[in-house]
Formats: C-alpha cells, sequence, structure tokens
C-alpha cells in the first residue's frame, strides 16, 4: 500500500508520516511538497529510523508518485491565526487547495485511489475535491471531526481521570465552530458517562468548548497542531490500508444521511478500502440532529459563496 502526503514538507504532513512510520502498516510513503528540500529532510529524518520501526519505503519526490497511490493524503495549506476561523481561511487555501487539484488530474490517479484531504477548511474543500477529482465521492474523505472526536475523548479522559482508550466520545457535523457533541451515546468502559462520578452538565460543557477551542489553543501555544492531527489521519489511513470497515468520524459528500445533502461533513461512516463505505443515521437526541444540520447550512452556504467567487474569477 502506497501513500503519498502533499504538503510533507510542514508540520501537519510530516507528523502524519511519522505516525505512519510508527504505525508499520503501510509499506510505501511518498513525501511531497512545494519546498522540495523540507519533503526531502523529513523523508531523510524518518528514514534514519527506518531500521528500528518497520521495512517501509520512505521517500520524497514529486506528483509522480500520485498517479500509482492507493491513498493521496493532501495536508498542504496555510495554518490559521489564533483568533483567525478555519473558514476564514477559505479564500487563502482553496485557490492553493485548486493547484494542488490540478497537478493530480494532470498526473492521474488510480481507479481505487482513495484522496483523503485535511487541509482547512476541511469540509468546504472536501466537496471541492469530490467535484473535481473524477472519483466516486465515497472515495474522497475528509479527516472531519476525526480529529474534534479523539481531542474530545482525551479531554473527557484527563478530567475524568477514566484511562484514555476507554472513553467513547463522538463529534459530528463541521470541523469548525459549528461541530456538534454526541453526549447521547458518550460512555467510559461501556458505562454511561453522565454517570460518571463528578460528571455535570457544566462539566460537560467546558470539555466541549475546550474540545472546539483546541486547534486554536494549539497554534497560540506552539504554531499549530502536529502529533494529535498526524494520529489522526493516520487511524484513517490505516482503517483504509487494512480494509478494518471501522466507524470513523470523517467528512464526506452527504446523500441523504440525517437528510442532509450536497455538502460535505462528518456522520458516522465505515471506512474500508474502498474509502466510506457506508453511513450510518444512527437515532440522536433533537438538539444533536438540529446541530447536524446547522452544520451543513452553515457549510452550504460557504460553500456556495466559494463557488461564487469562482464563477465570478473566470
Ligand atoms: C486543528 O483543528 C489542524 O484544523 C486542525 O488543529
Amino acid at each position: 500500500m502506497k501513500v503519498s502526503i502533499i504538503g510533507a514538507g510542514g508540520l501537519v504532513g510530516s507528523c502524519t508520516a511519522f505516525a505512519l512510520q510508527t504505525g508499520r502498516v503501510v509499506r510505501h510513503m511518498a513525501l511531497l511538497d512545494v519546498n522540495a528540500k523540507a519533503a526531502e529532510g523529513q523523508a531523510l529524518d524518518l528514514l534514519h529510523g527506518s531500521c528500528i520501526t518497520a521495512d517501509q519505503i520512505i521517500e520524497a519526490g514529486g506528483y509522480e508518485h500520485v498517479a500509482d497511490s492507493h491513498v493521496v493524503c493532501i495536508t498542504a495549506g496555510l495554518r490559521r491565526k489564533p483568533d483567525e476561523s478555519r473558514l476564514d481561511l477559505i479564500n487563502r487555501n482553496v485557490d492553493l487547495f485548486l493547484s494542488i487539484l490540478g497537478e493530480i488530474a494532470t498526473v492521474g490517479l488510480r481507479d481505487d485511489c482513495v484522496v483523503l484531504v485535511v487541509s482547512n477548511p476541511v469540509d468546504v474543500l472536501t466537496y471541492l475535491a469530490a467535484q473535481r477529482l473524477g472519483l466516486p465521492v465515497s472515495q474522497v474523505l475528509g479527516l472531519g471531526t476525526q480529529l474534534d472526536t479523539i481531542r474530545f475523548r482525551s479531554l473527557i479522559a484527563q478530567h475524568t481521570g477514566a484511562a484514555p482508550t476507554q472513553v467513547s466520545a463522538l463529534i459530528l457535523g463541521e470541523h469548525g465552530d459549528s461541530m456538534v457533541p454526541i453526549w447521547s451515546s458518550a460512555s467510559v468502559a461501556g458505562l454511561p458517562l453522565e454517570k460518571w462520578p463528578g460528571w455535570s452538565p457544566r462539566v460537560a460543557q467546558e470539555l466541549f468548548a475546550r474540545t472546539k477551542g483546541s486547534g486554536a489553543e494549539v497554534i497560540a501555544k506552539k504554531g499549530g497542531a502536529g502529533f494529535a492531527v498526524g494520529l489522526a489521519i493516520a487511524e484513517v489511513i490505516e482503517t483504509i490500508a487494512l480494509d478494518r470497515r471501522r466507524t470513523l468520524p470523517v467528512s464526506t459528500v452527504q446523500q441523504g444521511c440525517y437528510g442532509i445533502r450536497d455538502v460535505a461533513l462528518s456522520v458516522p461512516t465505515t471506512v474500508g478500502s474502498g474509502g466510506a463505505l457506508a453511513t450510518h443515521e444512527i437515532e440522536l437526541w433533537p438538539k444533536e440532529l438540529s446541530g447536524l444540520r446547522k452544520s451543513a447550512q452553515v457549510l452550504r452556504q460557504t460553500v456556495d459563496t466559494v463557488l461564487g467567487r469562482l464563477a465570478s474569477a473566470r
């Protein structure tokens, strides 16, 4: 299984490569970046540790690697300023993203390639990629609220003292300000989270607010996310590589799940070698469902704005 990481010279892309290296699942990694020297440096640094991790091919290169990749991960993009929302990034990153899609179109993709969009605003860019890459929409995924979900679980664990791997909690909708906490299914070690000692609506509200603000918090402290987002990406890529059929909150163009269509956002999605194999409209609390539909509305408005700008720029 070969993975190309576009933007691998940067923090998110290089942390993704390191997570894939230590995950020992992916056989072949190609690191691409507009700053070729940075991609070469990351590849060399990873290669130096390869005798300890796994028998993998790790190299830097150009878009020629995309043509025979089973997964193409796009992490390239400008980062938000601490007080900037992801959607504010839209104009700066759309033009860059469309140029990347153009390079991909030039070299072509395997028919069975799965493209994973990470660049922000990820849901809008996932929608554009699904529109323009010529792949089935099921083969174009966005990292969506996968990162928010692992942050949510980890912060809940830190607060409650529970083992992080035993906290089950979910964020759906937009990877952004309208993301939705799914408390109705949250549990610790198979027991309802709301029954956990010391749990309260105030704690719930504080932890969700911390989760939603985590991207900006990390940017303010260290310039941008790397480790957790790399792990979040690696979980999706390895689920594809091993055809694990795990249900993850990745972003795809919706075709009716929860009554949502023609916008990319995160719903429970079974992921395997073919990409998004199925979505699951599992019953939610009314306020969770309305939050999800609000997310769809916000994202649809942004997509319409972007498409309008692109149309007028022609
Ligand atoms: C974050 O939330 C990079 O959007 C990503 O940190």
